[in-house]
C-alpha cells in the first residue's frame, strides 16, 4: 500500500481555507530565523484520497470492534461506545488543567467519588487515580513502599517476585533501587511457600504478588502469604491488573494486601493495548496513606480541593493528575453496570476461559489442570514434540482463521506457552467457533505441518521479521 506521501500531487489540497482578512505579518519578525523551515514536505492529496488512505489502512488493522482478540493478560473486551460519549462530553474534555477548584467542582467530585467507589471496591483505604497506566502504578505502589521504610528507620534491600510475575514488577522494583529476588512458583502454580518462607527475611520489604497470576490461578494460600510476610514486616504488593476475575467476589484489602495497582484500561472499559492512554491507580491500607503522592483531593463539606498539605507524600508521579477520560470511562463503566453487573462481568469471564481449558484440554497440554479465573494457559510442548510445530507456528495459522493470535511464549515458566484470555464479552458460539480453529490447526499440525510452519496464508504479507522490526524499526520516510 502507498503512503500518503507517495500519493502526494503538489497543489492537490483536501480543504479550501479562505483567504485571511488580516494583514500577514513576516515569521522572521515573530520567531528567530533560524527556527524557521525552508521547506515542510506534507502530503498534499485530495478529500477524496484522504478518506480512502485512511479508510483503507484501518481495515488493515485488527480490534475488538473487528473480531475476536483472546491476547492473555490484556483484557481485550469489547467496552461499551456510550463511555466514550460520555467521555468526550465538552464538561469533561475541556476544563483546563489549571482551571482554579471553583471551576472543577464536578470533575473533582467525579475523581473523588472514583477514589472511594474504588476504596470499596478493593478494601482499601485510600487510593489515588495519578499513574497513567499499570506498571506507572506499581512504580509509585513500590515508591511508597520505600518511604515507609526510610520513615521507619529500616534499610531493607530485596523485593520477592515470583517466578509468574509480569516483567513489569521486576522493573518498577529495581528502578526503585531494590534487588529482586525470584520466588518459585509450587507444582499448582501458586506460591512455593517453603521458598517463600526461607527468602523472607528483614531485609525483605515487599513481595509483589500477581493475583490471579498470570497463569490465570488464583493464590490458593494468599492468607498464608500474607501472614509470612507481615511476620516479617515486610509488606504485600498486589499487582491487580487482572481485576477483571474478582470483582465482587473479594477484595485484596480483606485479604491482607497493603498495596495494589489496578489497570482501568483492562478492567474498567478502555482497550489495552496499542500504547493508547492508560490508568493505573494505587490502592493502600491505611499504614501507607500518608505517603500518597500530591495532589490529592480533599472534600470540605459541600466542596472538593485539590491539597499538598501532606508532608510524607512521595511527591508528584504525573504533571497532572492521571488520564481523566480513561477515568470518566471507569466511572460510568461502574456505575452502568452497578454491584450486581460487576460480579456477573467477573463470573462470565472465569466462566469464559474454563469453558475454552476444558474444550481445548485434549488438543493441547494443560500444565495446571485446575479451575482458572480469566485465563487459561496452554503448552505447544506435544505438537513441538510430535510434528516440529511451534507455538508461534501455531498462532500465525490463527491469523488465517480470522483470529488474533492469543499471547504466546508467556508466562516464561511455561515452555511454548499460549495465554488465552476470553473475557466476559464474548458468546459461547464465538468461543466454540475459536476453540474449532484451535482443534483444526491441532489437526493440521500432525496431518500437514508445513502448512501451518508456513503461516499465515491469506495476509498482505507473511512472515515478518519480528525481531528486526522491534529492534530496529524503520518508520521514517526519506523523499526520494
Ligand atoms: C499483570 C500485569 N501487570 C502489569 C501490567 C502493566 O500494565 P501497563 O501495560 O498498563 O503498564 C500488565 C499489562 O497488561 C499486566 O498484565
Amino acid at each position: 500500500m502507498e503512503l500518503i506521501f507517495e500519493k502526494s500531487k503538489t497543489g492537490r489540497c483536501a480543504a479550501d481555507v479562505p483567504r485571511s482578512d488580516v494583514p500577514e505579518i513576516a515569521l522572521e519578525t515573530l520567531i528567530d530565523a533560524k527556527y524557521l523551515r525552508d521547506d515542510l514536505d506534507l502530503p498534499e492529496v485530495s478529500e477524496i484520497d484522504l478518506v480512502r488512505h485512511y479508510t483503507n489502512l484501518s481495515r488493515r488493522n485488527f480490534g475488538v470492534d473487528m473480531g475476536f482478540y483472546p491476547l492473555g493478560s490484556c483484557t481485550m473486551k469489547y467496552n461499551p461506545k456510550v463511555n466514550e460519549t460520555l467521555a468526550a462530553q465538552p464538561e469533561f474534555t475541556s476544563l483546563h488543567p489549571y482551571a482554579p477548584d471553583s471551576f472543577a467542582q464536578g470533575n473533582l467530585q467525579l475523581l473523588h467519588t472514583m477514589q472511594r467507589l474504588l476504596g470499596n471496591i478493593f478494601g482499601m483505604a485510600e487510593f489515588t487515580l495519578q499513574p497513567a497506566a499499570g506498571a506507572h502504578g506499581e512504580l509509585t505502589g513500590v515508591m511508597m513502599i520505600k518511604k515507609y521504610f526510610e520513615h521507619k528507620g529500616e534499610k531493607r534491600r530485596l523485593i520477592l517476585i515470583p517466578d509468574t510475575a509480569h516483567g513489569t514488577n521486576p522493573a518498577s522494583g529495581a528502578l526503585c533501587g531494590f534487588e529482586t529476588v525470584t520466588l518459585r512458583s509450587n507444582a499448582e502454580g501458586g506460591v512455593d511457600l517453603d521458598h517463600l518462607a526461607e527468602l523472607m527475611t528483614e531485609d525483605v520489604a515487599a513481595l509483589m504478588l500477581t493475583n490471579p497470576n498470570t497463569l490465570g490461578l488464583f493464590e490458593r494460600n494468599i492468607e498464608k502469604v500474607a501472614q509470612l510476610v507481615h511476620e516479617k514486616g515486610g509488606l504485600l504488593y498486589g499487582d491487580g491488573a487482572n481485576a477483571n476475575a474478582f470483582l465482587g467476589k473479594t477484595r485484596p484489602g480483606d485479604l491482607g494486601f497493603d498495596v495494589i495497582q489496578l489497570n482501568l484500561h483492562k478492567t474498567f472499559s478502555t482497550p489495552h493495548g496499542g500504547g493508547g492512554p492508560g490508568s493505573g491507580p494505587v490502592g493502600v491500607s491505611a499504614k501507607l496513606v500518608d505517603f500518597l503522592p500530591i495532589p490529592r483531593i480533599v472534600r470540605k463539606g459541600q466542596e472538593f480541593h485539590w491539597s499538598e498539605n501532606f508532608p510524607l507524600t512521595i511527591g508528584r508521579v504525573r504533571a497532572f493528575y492521571g488520564n481523566f477520560s480513561v477515568i470518566v470511562k471507569a466511572y460510568a463503566y461502574i456505575r452502568s453496570l452497578g454491584a450486581e453487573g460487576l460480579i456477573r462481568a467477573s463470573e462470565m469471564a472465569v466462566l469464559n476461559a474454563n469453558y475454552i481449558k476444558e474444550r481445548l484440554k485434549a488438543h493441547f497440554e494443560l500444565p495446571y489442570d485446575r479451575v482458572c479465573m480469566h485465563e487459561c494457559v496452554f503448552s505447544g510442548r506435544r505438537q513441538v514434540a510430535e510434528s516440529g510445530v511451534h507455538t508461534t507456528d501455531m498462532a500465525k495459522r490463527l491469523i488465517d482463521f480470522g483470529y488474533h493470535p492469543p499471547t504466546i511464549y508467556f508466562p516464561l515458566i511455561v515452555p511454548e506457552a499460549i495465554m488465552i484470555e476470553p473475557t466476559e464479552t464474548e458468546s459461547k458460539e464465538t468461543l466454540d467457533r475459536f476453540c474449532n480453529a484451535m482443534i483444526a490447526i491441532a489437526r493440521e499440525a500432525k496431518d500437514n505441518p508445513q502448512k501451518v510452519k508456513d503461516a499465515p496464508h491469506y495476509t498482505p504479507v507473511s512472515r515478518l521479521d519480528e525481531v528486526l522490526a522491534a529492534r530496529k524499526p524503520d518508520v521514517c520516510w526519506k523523499k526520494p
